[in-house]
């Protein structure tokens, strides 16, 4: 499918996730970077990363994609619209492990995570699907999340109001980090949130 969303032109195959809600909650709650290094988990399509270096080209993006049809439209979609980032497939930050400079190396990560408190079958599903908790994706992407964060960094991340968020915030604070609900979209009996996470170290 390819449309054009705030200005940008997107190719989106079918095994990739469509900009929605969720994208936009995050892309619109991202204000006043400068030349930041930021790392967006889970890219898709590449719409936040796009839509955030077209508004803000002095800041260095990065993205990690762990399914490759993602990845590769991430690519792609920075190449048709001429923005410059960095996109590799990978596991979370797995890719980063070996290289011991890329330790808190980013200002901001990004996540809109997939959050969903359902199963996992296949490439497109692994958008949504997080389990039984809507946190298999997430828990892990916490446990790393302070060996890539600058200390003073702080992470935007989506969830929803079905993910398990009493055990969600409890994760948050146990890995060093305070939080709060930044904003939030209601979608009939859904909210998806948009949680600002802070090194509780720096405040
Ligand atoms: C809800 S979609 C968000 C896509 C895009 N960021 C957006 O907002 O439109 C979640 C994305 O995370 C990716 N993802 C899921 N698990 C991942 C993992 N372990 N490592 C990296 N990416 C992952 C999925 O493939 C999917 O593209």
């Amino acid at each position: 499918m390819h449309k054009v969303v705030d200005g940008l032109s997107l190719d989106i195959p079918s095994d990739v996730y469509d900009p929605a809600e969720d994208s936009f909650l995050l892309a619109e709650n991202v204000h006043d970077l400068t030349n930041e290094k930021v790392l967006e988990v889970g890219s898709g399509s590449g719409y936040v990363s796009l839509y955030l270096a077209k508004k803000f080209p002095r800041a260095d993006f990065f993205c990690v994609e762990i399914n490759h049809i993602a990845a590769n439209a991430t690519k792609k979609n920075a190449k048709q619209n001429s923005i410059n980032l960095e996109v590799i497939c990978s596991d979370l930050f797995n890719s980063f492990l070996a290289k011991e400079n890329n330790m808190q190396f980013f200002d901001i990560v990004l996540f809109n995570s997939p959050y969903l408190p359902v199963k996992d079958f296949g490439l497109l599903e692994q958008a949504w699907a997080g389990g039984i908790d809507g946190l298999d994706v997430v828990i892990p992407f916490l446990k790393a999340l302070p060996f890539f964060l600058k200390n003073n960094g702080c992470c935007y991340l989506v969830v929803s109001s079905k993910t398990n968020l009493a055990l969600l915030e409890s994760m948050i604070e146990y890995q060093g980090f305070n939080c709060l609900i930044k904003d939030k979209v209601v979608e009939g009996k859904e909210s998806i949130l948009l949680y600002y996470l802070k090194k509780n170290n720096t405040e």
